[in-house]
């Protein structure tokens, strides 16, 4: 790896403004993160346009921060790499412009990475982390070391897995296979519709609840019986399926699905509805909205509401709908990962993004993982949610002599050692993105910018 191997990653798709330093794909230096929950909190949502100004203002600080943190300067980085997609168009743009400069003015290479990708090495990262931390335990080091072999992915713990990325904008299945030091990545399944942490979202709002809505109903969900309200998963259908009729949804309609297996498709908007419908049945929208008050909009309203503050303004029949929505939302999520995962006969799971934070779903994979012996991962919570250290990481196996290309090659992978090139050569971004979209960098076939959670238009 050229260099020092020092990537300074910046993430800007969605409500995060984060940047983070790390060594080789695999020891981080330092990771920044700016939230803009208080900003969307009022709305329930992400307001893109609001996203992209609080992108702007907090860029520049945040980049600051992780260098500082990471104790060294501009100078000493050996590559930048960027969030390229998917995302908010506006708050990516503010990201990959700053990028592109930073690169610009040091003469560095720029590496486009994919979101999900970056959430996929959100546990590469921790596992290649507690790797170097063992091995350096065992040679008797005491510091972690930066064993050369460790940062392109042949660590012994980067064998193929079914990666389920579960977060605000996206619920998809990837098999993920280690190659030539890298990674490649076929799509398996994947919601027809909304994202599990969409539906927590929405479904938070509904309640009355703050936004994001998963760590409230994470923590809410405790004190409910998660079989009082028993909410179904019907099998989904493809395009296929459907005899010809067109998908109801734009996702769906967007969506690669017909070539899916339908048992690995999901499908999260009929809970929400679901769970709509129970709370008019039910009566509880002025109880919500009173909680709304209470909690967030009211003038007696706490400046940081708490858990506890939340757990007073809820009823019994609330936390029972609270803990059978997530009981619910987390048994499909298993049902479907260990039925593509047998039907691989992959015996690693990982599990990544927002809703990976989720205790019953950790808690629940972990115990099913147990039951058929297979190996489950989860990013440490820091890493579930976004941040930039998994954009670093996931850009580390993509920083090598070998893969860098002049911007004036055209990649054929049969020609691959006619166009290698110095490390020190520049990739222009649209080079970049093209040429590792060209080596199968990009995941599935999606185009950024895609729909972040829970849009406010
Ligand atoms: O990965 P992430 O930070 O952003 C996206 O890429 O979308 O995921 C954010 C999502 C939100 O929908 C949030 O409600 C959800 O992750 N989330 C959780 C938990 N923490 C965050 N969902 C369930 N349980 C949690 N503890
Ligand atoms: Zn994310």
């Amino acid at each position: 790896m050229p260099g020092n191997g020092l990537i300074l990653a910046i993430e800007s798709s969605c409500d995060e403004t984060a940047a983070a330093v790390v060594q080789r794909g695999s020891r981080t230096l330092s990771s920044a993160v700016a939230s803009q929950i208080a900003t969307h909190a009022r709305y329930g949502g992400v307001v893109p346009e609001l996203a992209s100004r609080e992108h702007l203002r907090a860029v520049v600080p945040v980049v600051r921060a992780a260098l500082a943190q990471a104790n060294i300067a501009l100078a000493d980085l050996d590559a930048i790499a960027v969030t390229s997609g998917p995302g908010l168009a506006g708050a990516l743009l503010v990201g990959i412009t700053y990028a592109k400069a930073l690169a610009y003015a040091q003469n560095i290479p720029l590496i486009a990475v994919n979101h999900l990708e970056g959430h996929i090495h959100a546990v590469l990262l921790n596992e290649r982390e507690s790797l170097q931390r063992q091995s350096s335990l065992e040679k008797g080091t005491g510091a972690p070391g930066l064993a050369s072999e460790t940062w392109d992915g042949s660590t012994s713990g980067d064998q193929p897995a079914l990666a389920l990325v579960v977060s605000g904008g996206h619920t998809h299945l990837y098999l993920a296979r280690p190659a030539h030091g890298s990674w490649t990545y076929s799509l398996i399944g994947r919601t027809v519709d909304d994202a599990a942490g969409e539906a927590y979202d929405k479904v938070a709002k509904l309640l009355g609840l703050g936004y994001p809505g998963g760590p409230w109903i994470d923590n809410l969900a405790l004190h409910g019986n998660p079989h009082a309200v028993p909410f179904a998963f019907s099998q989904i259908k493809t395009k296929l399926h459907l005899g010809g009729k067109p998908p109801r949804t734009k996702a769906a309609r967007t969506a690669p699905i017909a070539n899916l297996d339908p048992h690995f498709l999901f499908s999260f908007s009929g809970i929400k509805t679901a769970v709509l419908r129970y709370v008019e049945l039910h009566n509880l929208r002025p109880e919500a909205e009173a909680r709304r008050e209470a909690l967030f909009t009211g003038p007696d309203a706490p400046p940081s509401p708490t858990v506890d503050d939340a757990l007073a303004t809820c009823d019994l029949q609330t936390l029972d709908l609270i803990a059978s929505f997530q009981h619910a939302v987390v048994g499909d999520l298993m049902k479907k990962t260990f039925a593509a995962q047998e039907s691989l006969g992959v015996l690693r799971i990982l599990v990544t993004g927002g809703v990976s934070a989720n205790r019953e779903l950790r808690s629940r994979f972990t115990a099913e993982a147990a039951r058929r012996n297979l190996h489950v991962a989860f990013p440490t919570l820091a890493l579930s949610t976004d941040n930039a250290a998994m954009i670093a990481a996931a850009a580390g196996p993509a920083f090598r002599p070998a893969s860098l290309l002049h911007p004036a090659s055209q990649p054929t992978p049969r020609s691959l050692s006619a166009n290698k090139v110095k490390a020190s050569n520049r990739l222009d971004r649209a080079d970049a993105v093209g040429y590792f979209r060209g080596q199968g960098f990009q995941i599935g076939i999606e185009k950024p910018p895609l729909p972040c959670r829970n849009l406010i238009q």
